[in-house]
């Protein structure tokens, strides 16, 4: 198995049925050279292929820009790491001149030396902030207003935002909006992507159709990137096991320690409070054993939580956007509920992912970030 080709990294070199989306961003990328102020937003749900047809689009503007003596690159942020309008440029001039050092400078200073690397290498550059919904909008605005106020002054640029949400809030409108659907796919596609995925990781024969077909209908419908996961974490399996081929048992396998990858890939980026609230809500779900808890419970276990590791908890009303916040990254579900319980409250719910596995992991990074030594996955 080559399981980097399985690898979130990887950057096919054909994105199936999204030709019309890669013609559309590349037409959008190509028009900014008569100078238009241009802003390209991708927007579409998890795992529908945004960022690796961004990085696809990217990277072929760039190649056809240099062909013509052109010099151009592109730098590919995650606003899930950059959250202030300091960090993103820290990221940008990191791109511009990768042995700047950035930490404890004043945003101005930052930006003045972007500025100036761009005009003295005569660079112009695509600037992709990925999950951009991540970011709060006065940074985002706060942010493009260097650039339309003339604060830098690179000639010509582009930008690329990409996000999970249709509307893409600008406070200040001087840039033009183009919105790129990237639409989910059919269950005929997602098979024949994840086809083609396995025909490029595994030798000839090793992965019967059956376990094709069994991989293509776990996880979301449209999640590629889960069902790739999958796919990699069984393969290991197999061949820890020595197997001649992928079966149906290393599937299960595999998909009983796999928490949604989208999980892992958030649980780093939580801040403090937020990562102790998933946490409490973890531990009331398995505790009300109805695979649900309600927002009362939750609380409850958070006081209780952040007592146990010596934090003060946060109020009631900062706890709800922690919530929303979970929400917004599709780790959590919350309904009103209906019959059953009295009154109307909030039930919370994770968002398909198996419980057991999420809770290991919230402790793992609760443990990384040093908040608590005894914190076990089995506490009830
Ligand atoms: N059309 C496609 N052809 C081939 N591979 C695809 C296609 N669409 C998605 N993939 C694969 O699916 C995985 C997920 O894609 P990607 O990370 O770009 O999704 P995303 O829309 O950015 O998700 P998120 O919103 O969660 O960041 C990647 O491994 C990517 O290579
Ligand atoms: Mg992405």
């Amino acid at each position: 198995m080559d399981e980097l080709v399985l690898s979130g990294d990887y950057l096919p070199p054909r994105l199936l049925y999204r030709e019309n989306e890669l013609t559309r961003l590349l037409d959008s990328l190509s028009e900014s050279l008569s100078g238009e102020k241009k802003l390209v937003a991708l927007f579409g749900l998890s795992g529908v292929g945004k960022s690796t047809l961004a990085k696809a689009a990217c990277r072929l503007f760039s190649i056809g820009l240099r062909r013509n003596r052109l010099n151009n690159g592109f730098v590919h942020i995650s606003c899930y790491s950059a959250r202030t309008v300091n960090a993103l440029f820290s990221q940008i001039l990191k791109f511009l001149s990768p042995y700047s050092t950035t930490k404890g400078l004043p945003t101005e200073q930052i930006v003045k030396s972007v500025d100036s690397k761009a005009i003295e290498q005569n660079l112009s550059f695509t600037v992709v902030l990925d999950d951009f919904h991540a970011l709060k909008s006065d940074v985002a605005s706060d942010f493009f207003a260097h650039f339309t106020t003339g604060k830098v002054r690179l000639r010509p640029f582009n930008f690329v935002v990409i996000s999970h949400e249709k509307n893409i809030t600008l406070h200040k409108k001087r840039l033009k909006l183009e919105l790129i659907e990237c639409a989910p796919y059919t269950a005929e596609q997602v098979a024949q992507i994840i086809a083609d995925r396995v025909e490029r990781a595994f030798n000839k024969g090793v992965v019967p159709q059956e376990v094709v077909e069994r991989v293509t209908k776990l996880g979301k419908e449209g999640d590629i990137r889960f069902k790739l996961e999958l796919l990699r974490r069984a393969g290991r399996i197999a061949e820890q096991k020595k197997a001649d081929s992928l079966t149906l048992e290393h599937i299960e396998e595999a998909l009983a320690n796999m928490v949604d990858s989208h999980i892992l890939e958030h649980l780093p980026t939580l801040e403090e409070h937020e990562l102790l609230l998933l946490y409490s809500i973890c531990r009331s779900i398995r505790s009300s054993k109805q695979g649900f808890a309600i927002i009362g419970e939750v609380e409850r276990e958070y006081a209780e939580v952040c007592s146990r590791l010596s934090i003060q908890p946060r109020k009631h009303t900062q706890v709800w956007e922690y919530l929303q916040k979970l929400k917004k990254l599709e780790i959590v579900l919350t309904r009103i509920s209906g019959k059953g319980q009295r009154g109307k409250t909030t039930v919370i719910s994770l968002n398909g992912a198996s419980l057991d596995s999420t809770i290991t992991e919230v402790i793992k990074e609760i443990r990384r970030r040093g908040l608590s030594r005894s914190e076990r996955s089995n506490t009830s």
